[in-house]
């Protein structure tokens, strides 16, 4: 018989003033189709994440999640416990092994409180020391997307180039902004 005990949070791998980021647990799923079924949040990310987003594509995400090894991705909560949004990691191969790809989203009701912000200053910084091979964390920002743009940059992220026409979601086609933060850069983000 399944176990009706509450289980404990995992503890977090980052706390800042305005969220903390955490594994996810089943108990996060709700919440998490909740937030993600949004098409403000999905016009930015890549078609992998689903929209319409659904309960099911919520359970097999944190199910990924947590049975992955490395973990790398995570979710973002605001102070109070309440679930904010996501952030991770994607690590590339080959040559390009020493540079990981950083993705993040917050939820509809949380913008523009400095989450994003705050939470992947911290974020990067983990990253960093968690996995000492990292050089360097990179991220791509369709183009028009000015809020994700702002927050790279108020963390300290270097916008690298622009690869033209690099994007079609759902038949627009759009530039990716390429940004990049350096280990060395991240000393001293906190
Ligand atoms: C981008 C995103 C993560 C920002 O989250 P957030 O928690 O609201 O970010 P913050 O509050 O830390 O900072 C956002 C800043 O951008 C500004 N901003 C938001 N939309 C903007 C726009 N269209 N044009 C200019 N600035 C904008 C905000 O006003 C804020 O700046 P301020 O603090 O000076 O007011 C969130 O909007 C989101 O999840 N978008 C959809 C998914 C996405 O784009 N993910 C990133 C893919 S690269």
């Amino acid at each position: 018989m399944a176990s009706t005990t509450p289980q404990p949070e995992p503890t977090p791998i980052v706390r800042t003033d305005k969220c903390y980021i955490r594994a996810y647990t089943p108990s996060d799923i709700p919440a998490t189709a909740e937030a993600a079924n949004h098409p403000e949040i999905s016009q930015y990310m890549r078609n992998r994440f689903p929209s319409p987003y659904t309960l099911e594509n919520a359970e097999f995400w944190v199910d990924f999640c947590m049975k992955a090894e490395p973990m790398v991705n995570f979710g973002i909560f605001a102070p109070d416990g309440a679930f904010a949004g996501g952030i991770g990691l994607m690590p590339r191969d080959d040559t390009e092994y020493r540079t990981w790809e950083v993705g993040y989203w917050v939820a509809k009701n949380y913008w523009g409180k400095g989450i994003a912000t705050s939470a992947l200053k911290g974020f990067s910084s983990w990253a960093f020391k968690e996995f000492p091979e990292l050089l360097r964390l990179e991220a791509g920002v369709f183009g028009g997307n000015d809020g994700s743009m702002k927050v790279l940059e108020r963390v300290g992220y270097t916008k690298e180039g622009v690869r033209r026409k690099a994007i079609c979601k759902k038949g627009k086609i759009m530039d990716m902004h390429v940004y990049g933060l350096l280990k060395e850069e991240a000393e001293g983000l906190e």
